[in-house]
């Protein structure tokens, strides 16, 4: 807090379903609420607000939204938004300015909505308002939060891809499929499925807590001994896992991107600090990351194949890079993907994880095996490694359903087939068809395809999700005209290319 009032601008957007005079209105009155609310100023403190909407919104004037808020005598300017790539339609901005003690830092600036997308390092915040004005109509009080650690600022909360139950909130429709999160679209491994039913009855007991069973299969067909594996609520969780065991603020994680969100989260987490490097040819440029070593590298990930792009660096290239990396750094490659990967070439790091090195590999139950929804990943690690990880681990972090399900899940070798079979003739036909729509797309090793529109993506995505298709916008990649789709069945394959041909105007 400042000790004498300064004048500071808090920025806000939110969109709108309709281009009615009632939707603006309402909704500008909800923005300026919020702003206000989340900032604890008071209409004696605002200079003026001005408000820009979208060229396709001329039913009304966001102004009578602010007045319906309260601001009669305020200084108001609406005016139309410049159109500039990677913006929303329908969007109405603000800018209010206002007299404050508070320090830039501590402004909050509002994106409801849909807008979130235009600040996604804003989402939680915003996220937590609308869910507080959801639950109580009357105004946010002005209690502080007690101190909290500054390094989260740095986090960017993870946007999942839209759920089938939102878009059906959303637009009330009721045929929709997702290919936003690379789900294997031929459902849960059936073996796991009746697993999971038998055991119901069970569900009164704790689980197994260190996944005996699971442990003991998994590991016999990895070729490693069960204390090798450490399982987590999601692979997501080991990455948690790890960075707890070996970050410290001053430590830095080495990445590649655009990639998976969770390196950059969990580095943030821990305070350490983390650096960049672009890919290369799609995938992580590993020649240029073990250049950027330094003293203070603690961890890197190699995110392989990669997400969003689903290419992939061969074995040769892994092996000229552990052989430059020094020994007091973790090396974690991320095969999420791993089981639908066919290239030849592909490395097989386990043999870096038996030979003793700091490596880490990690793999899940989310993708191929159809249990996203349960929630079990695992890594391998060499026993030094290893035992160091299980003493942050939560006691019970596997639930009972998920190891009976996982279980099942792995000795289903039909369903893995299949899944395949699926994937290698869905990636073939998507293809040709992206090709023949004059589409450049990056050859995948994954179940998704991520390829460029040459256009605002951000647009498609959402005329996508009006024929009930949600696929993954690459604006939140910082990929503001590339798309992402998961590869799905062969109706789903078919009813997503006719949905974008009708949103590209072919
Ligand atoms: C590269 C990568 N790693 C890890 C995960 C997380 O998987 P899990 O569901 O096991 O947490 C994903 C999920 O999309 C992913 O794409």
């Amino acid at each position: 807090m400042l000790s004498f009032p300064v004048t500071r601008g808090i920025r806000g957007a939110i969109t709108v379903d309709v281009n009615t005079e009632a939707a603006i209105t309402n909704a500008a009155c909800r923005l300026t609420k919020t702003m206000m609310a989340a900032n604890q100023v008071d209409i004696e403190e605002i200079a003026c607000i001005i408000f820009s909407v979208t060229q396709d919104l001329d039913a009304g004037f966001p102004a009578a939204g602010a007045r319906l808020a309260g601001l009669t005598e305020t200084p108001l300017f609406c005016t139309n938004e410049v159109p500039v790539p990677g913006s929303l339609p329908r969007c109405i901005r603000a800018l209010m300015l206002v007299s404050t003690n508070s320090t830039l830092s501590e402004m909050r600036h509002i994106y409801l909505g849909e807008a979130a997308s235009l600040r996604p390092d804003l989402a939680a915040s915003t996220g937590l308002l609308e869910l507080d004005e959801a639950l109580s109509p009357t105004p946010m009080p002005s209690v502080q939060a007690p101190t909290y650690r500054q390094t989260i600022l740095n986090i960017v909360p993870y946007q999942a891809g839209k759920p089938i139950s939102e878009l059906q909130r959303e637009q009330g429709l009721t045929d929709i499929i997702k290919l936003a999160s690379n789900e294997n679209p031929l459902g849960p491994s059936p073996k796991a499925i009746t697993a999971l039913e038998d055991s119901l009855g069970s569900l009164n007991i704790y689980p197994d807590g260190n996944c005996f069973e699971l442990r003991e299969a998994l590991a016999q067909r990895l070729g490693v001994s069960g204390m090798q594996l450490i399982f987590g609520n999601g692979s997501d969780e080991v990455i948690k896992m790890l960075g707890l065991t070996f970050l410290e603020p001053g430590d830095e994680v080495l990445i590649c991107e655009p990639t998976f969100s969770e390196y950059a989260y969990v580095t943030h987490l821990m305070g350490a600090k983390l650096r960049t490097l672009p890919l290369a040819s799609h995938a992580f440029d590993l020649e240029a990351m073990s250049l950027a070593i330094n003293p203070r590298t603690k961890m890197v990930f190699v995110c392989n194949p990669n997400n969003p792009t689903g290419a992939y660096v061969s074995q040769e290239k892994v092996n000229a890079f552990l052989a430059k990396i020094p020994d007091n750094v973790l090396v974690v490659f991320d095969e999420a993907y791993y089981e639908y990967v066919t290239a030849k070439d592909y490395p097989d790091t386990l043999s870096y994880v038996r030979t003793g090195q700091n490596v880490v590999v990690l793999r899940t139950f989310s993708k191929i095996y159809g249990l996203a929804g349960l929630r079990v990943g695992y890594g391998v690690a060499p026993k030094h490694i290893a035992r160091l990880v299980h003493r942050v681990r939560e006691p019970f972090n596997i639930n009972g359903a998920a190891q009976i399900g996982a279980l099942a899940a792995l000795e289903d070798d039909d369903h893995i087939r299949r899944s395949q079979e699926v994937n290698n003739s869905g990636k073939s036909w998507l293809y040709q068809e992206l090709s023949s729509l004059g589409l450049k797309y990056v050859p995948t090793e994954t179940n998704f395809i991520f390829f460029n529109l040459e256009q605002d993506s951000q647009a498609v995505y959402q005329k996508l999700l009006g024929e009930g298709v949600i696929a993954r916008s690459g604006a939140i990649f910082g990929c503001p005209t590339w798309l992402r789709v998961t590869i799905g069945t062969k109706e789903q394959n078919h009813r997503f290319i006719q949905a974008l041909k009708r949103a590209l105007d072919r």
